[in-house]
């Protein structure tokens, strides 16, 4: 049995009167690749947002490498102190802001006299992007605004941030929507060669076929109700989309 990472249990979240998430429980395990799947609207950005921190949850329980948290006072910097990085849908990232300041925001690179060494930043911030992720385009220079970046690009960023501060779980929901067709074979890569870092990653996609070929495991969502938890070995690319259907329908 492999080792628990993450576990949040019978987790509520309204907004107002609408009941986004309805008693979910999602465990992930040392080693595991989980494909969170289900139609527009079913929630999985919700959830998302929950494990990361950003949004506090009604009611339920959170524990992280076996430690049971106060879910009162978890948030991002809470989760980033256990490992967890997340690449977000609607971008994490402060648009505004070059994109070394991107990379080392709230954790910034301090010399021997005590001053942030924007130098030294800004080598690693251009060599994750141009040797990591192999971005080419002519504006991705440490200092671009990440304003002036493509989609993919900004997401790239993200991702390399979460690399670079070597995270144990890392999180992308929709990671390749916006990117082009190099870019999506590359953070494709990069989610397989989490796994064989012993890392774990819980990816979100409508891309059925990316989703499986990715993914150790499958949850399926809808209207805030976990529906299925099945894994790859036990079904086949057309079984999952039937299984999609069935639950969405
Ligand atoms: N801040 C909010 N206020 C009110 N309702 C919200 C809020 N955020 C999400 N919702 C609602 O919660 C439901 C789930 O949204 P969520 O973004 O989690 O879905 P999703 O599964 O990520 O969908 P998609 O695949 O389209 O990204 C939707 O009906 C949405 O309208
Ligand atoms: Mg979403």
């Amino acid at each position: 049995m492999s080792k628990e990472l993450l576990a949040f249990e019978n987790i509520y979240k309204s907004y107002g009167k609408v009941d986004v998430l309805k008693n979910i429980s999602l465990t992930l395990y040392e080693n595991e690749t989980l494909g969170l799947l289900g139609d527009n609207g079913a929630g999985k950005s919700t959830l998302i947002k929950c494990l990361s921190g950003l949004e506090e949850i009604d009611k339920g329980s959170i524990s992280i490498n076996g430690k049971k948290l106060n879910p009162k006072k978890y948030n991002i910097k809470k989760a980033r102190t256990y490992g967890l990085e997340t690449v977000y849908q609607d971008s994490s990232l402060a648009k505004e802001q070059e994109i070394y300041k991107n990379i080392f925001l709230g954790r910034e690179l301090v010399n021997f006299f005590g001053f942030i060494d924007i130098k030294k930043e800004k080598a690693i911030s251009l060599n994750l992007l141009k040797n990591f992720l192999g971005l080419r385009g002519s504006g991705v220079l440490a200092d671009s605004k990440v304003s002036t970046l493509s989609g993919g690009e900004r997401q790239g960023l993200a991702i390399a941030r979460a690399v670079h501060f070597n995270s144990k779980i890392i999180i992308l929901d929709e990671p390749t929507t916006a990117l082009g067709i190099k870019e999506v074979k590359k953070v494709l890569d990069f989610i397989k060669a989490l796994r064989e870092h012993k890392k774990s990653s819980i990816f979100i996609t409508h891309n059925l076929a990316h989703a499986y070929e990715l993914s150790t495991r499958f949850l399926i969502i809808d209207k805030g109700e976990v529906k299925e938890n099945i894994l790859k070995k036990d079904i086949s690319l057309q079984g999952l989309q039937n299984t999609l259907l069935r639950v969405a329908k």
